[in-house]
């Protein structure tokens, strides 16, 4: 990624075309839907997958611009003779149970970086795709939802706040010990089935803090987001306090907690440290 592009515009322009691309599929929900095998992440792949991962490798060939796609769907792929310069981290369709169901609540997820690491992320982008709603974020300038500057909430209250929180486990009766004390305390608990988008609820202060401690999550899901939380000011780390970070690989998996401020993530670190 030598040669200086702006980057906002450009995911911006991916976000658009897998908004445009997707938009016949959603009108054949109603019918069965065919899976294409399992994508890179481990996850059945569904036609919608592709389209919105197709739109996204399009758009940046069609810049002639050279890349190492890291997808969940189509895993580890290199575009162009120079492709190690730059990394494209994507989840083309996060919350896709939500989008076959009919549920308002999915995003496409893209984040570009020079290094194949979480904290080597330089732009991203999370597009809520049913309302249209886009949160970006450069490092060192800021996270942006719909080209205005946001910051993480404020509130200090874990009780009074609203409080994200991934479930969705096989491993539940050996993680819920350690999530009790924070459910009993957090008065409004929420999971929406979208993660990406989650984490920008927190970025943009709609939620006070997401926690997902299954490790189950795919750095893929995440590559985006943890760059627009930080640059929103708030606080992305391991379940033990360190800074998040990880390799970006569509095998690799994240537990974290994401918090607005630093009073809510220390009550949290204590609350589920026992
Ligand atoms: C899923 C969503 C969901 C989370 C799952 C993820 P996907 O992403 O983020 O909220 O509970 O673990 O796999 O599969 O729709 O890209
Ligand atoms: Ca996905």
């Amino acid at each position: 990624m030598r040669k200086k592009r702006n980057w906002i515009e450009i995911l911006t322009e991916c976000k658009d075309s897998v908004q445009t691309k997707i938009k016949p599929l959603l009108k054949t929900l109603d019918r069965p839907q065919s899976s294409s095998g399992v994508g890179a992440g481990g996850d059945p792949i569904r036609d919608i997958d592709l389209t919105a991962e197709k739109a996204i490798v399009d758009t940046l060939k069609g810049k002639k611009i050279d890349f190492t796609l890291i997808s969940e769907e189509s895993g580890i792929v290199k575009y162009g003779d120079n492709s190690f310069e730059c990394y494209v981290t994507t989840d083309p369709i996060d919350g896709t149970t939500n989008l076959l169901r009919g549920a308002p609540f999915y995003a496409t997820s893209i984040a570009v970086s020079e290094q194949p690491f979480l904290r080597a992320i330089q732009a991203g982008i999370v597009a809520d795709l049913f309302h249209g709603t886009a949160y970006t974020a450069e490092e060192g300038v800021g996270a942006y939802r719909d080209g205005h500057k946001i910051s993480s909430s404020p509130r200090v209250s874990v009780e009074e706040g609203v409080i994200g929180l991934d479930l969705n486990s096989y491993r539940i009766k050996e993680l819920a010990p350690k999530l009790t004390a924070l459910m009993a305390e957090a008065k409004h608990l929420r999971h929406f089935g979208a993660n990406a988008l989650e984490l920008c609820y927190v970025a943009d202060g709609t939620i006070d803090a997401f926690i997902d401690i299954r490790g189950k999550l795919r750095t893929t899901d995440v590559a985006a987001a943890s760059l627009i939380i930080r640059e929103a000011g708030g606080i992305l780390t391991t379940p033990e306090g360190r800074s998040l970070d990880a390799k970006l690989d569509p095998k690799q998996k994240v537990e974290f907690i994401a918090a607005a401020n630093e009073e809510v993530h220390q009550r949290i670190l204590r609350l589920i440290s026992g």
